[in-house]
């Protein structure tokens, strides 16, 4: 293995403190640590981890090496790294590498060394460690027992590879299972973009118009936690049925091409590319504000906004202004990368309790049914969305009814 590749190691006291935060306030993960420590399922494997790398990915790559596993970690975005974080990993003795904004080359290199582990098991954010897994460092790819993908995007693509006959091992959808994404996707994504565009622009919400472009998961999220603090929403969507159920939530449903005219904050969040382009930008009110919460950063096309602008300015920390011929400014956070995680903390470590338990469950599951399991993109067994769910609700001091044996023996009748 390489050295590690860090920004600063004399940070690791600062990372520490805020990995120390997240672990006092993610119950399940606690309690999967606790079990991971005693059984050492992962004794004498090795795992590499590339997820947005704050202190709850943190903690999830500790809680792999609590369980026996050799750990390399390395970032899904290189906006969204923590160096404080990077420095406290590396002096608890994983193999790191990842630094804020890295270079693109950068970023790959450090992708790339952490698969110089030669994983057994794979927990990726995007599908950039298994599309690796696939091309540069093929030559480990027979050591690889299974994966394990966070996000939307990310299954999208192994999807792909799925059909295209390519993929090479097991990929468990951790972004589809129930305790991932109705939570995480939904109201995680929701809390930190809000978060995000407060924190850096320190703009009044109640009483502006929030145009939310996807009303998928995340955007449903977004649009909703908007509208809770006060701002009008308008709803963008190319799917019939998704703008259909923003109409009955209440909100207004448009084309980009109107809704650019009037918002004061852009959030988009479709997976794919363009949503917000030249013809927007032209329509747009000065100072509007332009976000991505999509995994890709080719959403707001930056590039079309550059090369049209008169000046482009750091407007304030995370805010590039782009000056137009006309002297609107159209302000763009984070340069349109994934906007909670650049300019804010992440989702909260009560959300990311739930995401990475199943992630950890799932790594597990792997780990014991290695055999059984074919090179697909699998969803991840039902029993690990109850257990995580009923570990939730434990850590919550919530308890709920059971089925009485009358009503279990009813409803066995009413299915016959
Ligand atoms: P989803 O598939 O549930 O929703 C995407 C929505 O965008 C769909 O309803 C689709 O019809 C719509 N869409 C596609 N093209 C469009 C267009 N041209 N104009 C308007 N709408 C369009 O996906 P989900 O789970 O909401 O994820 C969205 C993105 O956010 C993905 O890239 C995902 O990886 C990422 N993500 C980000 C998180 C964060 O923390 N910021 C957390 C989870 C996912």
């Amino acid at each position: 293995m390489q050295a590690n590749s860090i920004r600063d190691a004399s940070l690791a006291a600062e990372g520490r403190r805020k990995i120390d935060w997240v672990r006092m306030n993610m119950p399940v993960l606690n309690s999967i640590e606790d079990d991971f420590r005693k059984n050492q399922y992962f004794k004498g494997l090795r795992v590499a981890v590339s997820v947005h790398l704050e202190a709850k990915t943190a903690y999830l790559a500790e809680i792999m090496a609590a369980g026996g596993a050799e750990v390399a970690v390395t970032g899904s975005n290189p906006k969204s790294t923590k160096d404080d974080v990077v420095a406290a990993l590396a002096e608890g003795g994983l193999h790191v590498y990842a630094w804020y904004d890295a270079t693109r080359e950068e970023f790959t290199q450090h992708q790339l060394a952490a698969l110089d582990i030669r994983p057994n098991i794979i927990i990726d954010d995007g599908g950039d460690l298994v599309h690796h897994m696939h091309s540069e460092k093929r030559a480990y790819i027979d050591e690889v027992w299974g994966a394990c993908e966070e996000t939307t995007a990310g299954v999208l693509r192994n999807r792909a590879r799925e059909q295209a006959g390519e993929l090479a091992f097991p990929v468990f959808a951790v972004n589809n299972a129930y305790c991932k994404y109705l939570f995480d996707n939904r109201y995680g994504t929701g809390h930190s973009t809000m978060d995000a565009l407060m924190r850096s622009t320190n703009k009044v919400i109640t009483g502006s118009t929030v145009v939310v472009a996807g009303y998928g998961w995340c955007g449903k999220g977004i649009a909703l936690r908007a509208a809770g603090m006060g701002a009008r929403v308008i709803v963008t969507e190319v799917d019939p049925i998704k703008a259909l159920e923003a109409v009955h939530e209440g909100f207004w449903v448009m084309p980009m091409e109107e809704a650019a005219a009037l918002g004061d904050f852009f959030i988009t969040t479709t997976g794919t590319k363009k949503i917000i382009t030249t013809p927007h930008f032209a329509a747009m009110k000065d100072g509007a504000v332009l976000a991505n919460a999509g995994h890709f950063y080719e959403e707001i096309d930056i590039e079309a906004l550059g090369a049209a602008a008169e000046e482009r300015r750091e407007l304030r920390r995370d805010i590039t202004g782009y000056r137009q011929a006309d002297g609107r400014w159209i302000n763009v956070i984070s340069d349109g990368k994934i906007v909670n995680i650049s300019a804010a903390d992440g989702h909260p470590a009560e959300i990311m309790d739930m995401s990475f338990a199943v992630q950890a469950l799932s790594a597990r599951y792997v780990a014991e049914h290695r055999y059984e399991l074919e090179p697909r993109v699998l969803r991840v067994p039902e029993a690990i969305d109850h257990e995580v769910a009923r570990l939730k609700l434990q850590g919550m001091n919530i308890s709920i009814d059971a089925l009485t044996e009358e009503q279990r023996k009813y409803l066995e009748d009413v299915e016959k």
